[in-house]
C-alpha cells in the first residue's frame, strides 16, 4: 500500500451537497495511488455524490478535496468516469464503435479527426471489453450486460490517470463481471488508480482500500480496517448483522460468488 505521500485523494472536512440537501456531511478521506478503491454503503449513502465530487462534477460545499494534486475541475482531464447509467439518451442512433471513440473525444485535436493513433486506442477498448464483434450493432440492439461493457470501453478508451465506475459490476452476468473485473485489475498496473462503488460486501473486501458511507465518510483505510463488525453496523444499522458466520460480518444481500449479483436495488433513484 503506498503511503501518504502517493495518495492521489485527500479529503479533508469535505461537505457536499446535492440540491438542498447534504449527501456527505463533513468527513475526511483518502484514495492511495495505483490502487482499487472500493467505495461501498447503503442507497442513498453518498457514493455516486462522493465520485461526482472526485470527477470535479459537483463542487465542494466546504473542507478541501484535492485530486492528483490539484483541485478537481483542474484534474478533470485526467480523468475517466463511467456513469452508473448512461447520459447518451435512448433512442440515439449511435454505434457501439462510436460510443467507444467518444472516450478520445476529450483529446481530439485541431480538427476533430480522429488520428490513426485514436482509431488504434478504441480498437483496442472494444477488444480489451470483447465487444469487437459488436462495434457495427447500435447500442439500441445490446443486452444491458453488453451496455455496460461498451459504457467501459468509451471509458478505458480516453486518456487517464484515474478510472472512476460507478457500480460497474452491479446487474451483470458472471461473462459480463469476469470481463470488467479484469479491466478493472489490470488498470493498476498500467499506473492507473481505480475507484469504484459497490453494494458487495465480498467485492469491497478484494479492494485494497475502503470508504464506507452512510451520509458522511464512516471510515476510510484497508478492509480490514473499515469492513468492522462496528463500522458495518454505523452505516447499514443492526440488521446488517443478522447473518453473522461466526465472527465475520455478513450483509443481508451477500452471496456466494462476488459478482453474482441478484438483489434488487433502485441504484437510479434520485440521481
Ligand atoms: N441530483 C440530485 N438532486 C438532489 N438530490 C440528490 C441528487 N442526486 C442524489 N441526491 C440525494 O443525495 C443523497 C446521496 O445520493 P447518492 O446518489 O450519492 O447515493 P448512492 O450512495 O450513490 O446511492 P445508490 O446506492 O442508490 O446509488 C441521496 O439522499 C439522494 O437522494
Ligand atoms: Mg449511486
Amino acid at each position: 500500500m503506498p503511503d501518504s505521500a502517493h495518495d492521489v485523494v485527500v479529503g479533508r472536512d469535505v461537505v457536499l451537497t446535492r440540491g438542498s440537501r447534504v449527501a456527505i456531511a463533513a468527513s475526511d478521506f483518502t484514495v492511495p495511488g495505483g490502487c482499487i478503491t472500493a467505495i461501498i454503503g447503503p442507497n442513498g449513502s453518498g457514493k455516486s455524490t462522493l465520485l461526482h465530487a472526485i470527477a470535479g462534477l459537483i463542487p465542494v460545499t466546504s473542507g478541501n478535496l484535492t485530486v492528483l494534486g490539484a483541485t478537481p475541475e483542474i484534474s478533470q482531464p485526467k480523468i475517466s468516469y463511467v456513469l452508473q447509467y448512461t447520459t447518451i439518451p435512448a433512442g440515439t442512433p449511435l454505434t457501439v464503435a462510436e460510443a467507444v471513440g467518444m472516450g478520445r473525444y476529450p483529446s481530439l485535436g485541431f480538427l476533430g479527426r480522429p488520428t490513426k493513433d485514436d482509431k488504434a486506442k478504441v480498437t483496442a477498448a472494444m477488444e480489451r471489453l470483447d465487444i469487437a464483434d459488436l462495434a457495427k450493432r447500435h447500442l439500441t440492439e445490446l443486452s444491458g450486460g453488453q451496455r455496460q461493457r461498451v459504457y467501459v470501453a468509451q471509458g478505458i478508451a480516453q486518456d487517464h490517470a484515474m478510472l472512476l465506475l460507478d457500480e460497474p459490476l452491479t446487474g451483470l452476468d458472471i461473462t459480463s463481471a469476469k470481463t470488467i473485473d479484469a479491466i478493472i485489475h489490470d488498470e493498476p498496473t498500467r499506473g492507473c488508480s481505480v475507484i469504484l462503488t459497490t453494494h458487495d460486501l465480498e467485492e469491497a473486501r478484494a479492494a485494497d482500500h475502503v470508504i464506507l458511507t452512510a451520509g458522511r465518510v464512516v471510515a476510510s483505510g484497508t478492509p480490514e480496517y473499515v469492513l468492522t463488525a462496528e463500522n458495518l453496523t454505523n452505516a447499514y444499522g443492526l440488521g446488517a448483522l443478522h447473518e453473522t458466520h461466526g465472527s465475520d460480518p455478513m450483509l443481508p444481500s451477500e452471496h456466494h460468488h462476488g459478482h453474482d449479483h441478484t438483489n434488487s436495488h433502485d441504484g437510479h433513484a434520485g440521481e
